[in-house]
């Protein structure tokens, strides 16, 4: 795997956001429509503002999120409310194409599972726009095929809410879930590996050298199983964007 080492969190987010511009243009020409799963975090901010300049038809950008904190959707550390301010605001994005965790449920299994619902009627809602047809009332079986996930990864080498031995890391069935993490001592929201791995393109966002050592192992320690190396896209492209500081750690062949 070679990551994309770049000199600073500002290049990191300029050739990540063409990264996203390409492939959302790329699924919008060929099928009409683009999924894309968020990540929370504030690496992604500095990518989310240079979106903003992106030429691209946000009619037909379907946005989901790979996780969410245990808050309300108004409350600063809202991956939601962060992204609201930094891009769905800015770009005048239709609710209807806006699939959050809805966090204000309070019970964690009923947030996990009204998530579960939003990802049947999202996708089922992009497959008749990709047929040109309403959605199906009943949707039957759907698969979560995001064209596009974006991922952050914290020091312990956590990603989206999948933290180091907490329950959510052997889900194989569910798509959404809550997972209690006993280092926040609260619940999580998250995406399940299965999700993260039907996608077609993964693209971490990785800067700061405090991610130095996570990510030498995940890059380049065959027995790690830090949460972060378990994304490997089945049949889709797993991109790393890193910066120079966290990328201090890696040998050449990873540059
Ligand atoms: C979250 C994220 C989480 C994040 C990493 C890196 O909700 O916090 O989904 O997985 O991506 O913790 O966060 P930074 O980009 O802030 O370093």
């Amino acid at each position: 795997m070679n990551a994309i080492v770049c000199k600073n969190p500002d290049e990191l987010a300029s050739r990540a956001a063409e990264e996203f511009a390409s492939v959302a243009k790329e699924s919008i020409e060929e099928s009409g429509a683009f999924s894309v799963a968020l990540s929370g975090g504030s690496t992604p901010l500095l990518v989310y503002k240079r979106l903003l300049d992106a030429s691209l038809d946000w009619e037909r950008v379907y946005f989901f999120f790979g996780d969410e904190r245990n808050v309300p959707p108004d409350e600063e550390a809202s991956n939601f409310r962060n992204a609201n301010k930094a891009l769905f605001r800015p770009l005048r994005i239709r609710e209807d194409r806006i699939f959050r965790w809805r966090t204000e449920l309070g019970d964690p299994k009923a947030v996990a599972d009204d998530y579960f619902v939003q990802l049947v009627n999202g996708f089922s809602e992009i497959q008749g726009a990709i047929a040109g047809e309403p959605a199906p009332r009943s949707p039957g079986v759907i698969q979560p095929v995001f064209d596009l996930i974006l991922l952050g990864m914290g020091s312990d080498g956590h990603t989206a809410s999948l933290f180091p031995d907490t329950a959510a890391l052997e889900e194989k069935e569910k798509f959404a879930v809550q997972n209690w993490v006993p280092k926040l001592a609260d619940w999580r929201y998250t995406l399940s590996f299965p999700v993260l791995n039907m996608a077609r393109n993964v693209v971490f966002l990785v800067a700061g050298g405090d991610k130095a050592e996570a990510l030498e192992k995940v890059l380049e320690d065959q027995d790690s199983d830090l949460p972060a190396k378990r994304v490997q896209p089945a049949n889709g492209k797993l991109s790393w964007f890193v910066d120079s500081a966290a990328a201090v750690k890696l040998s050449d062949a990873n540059i």
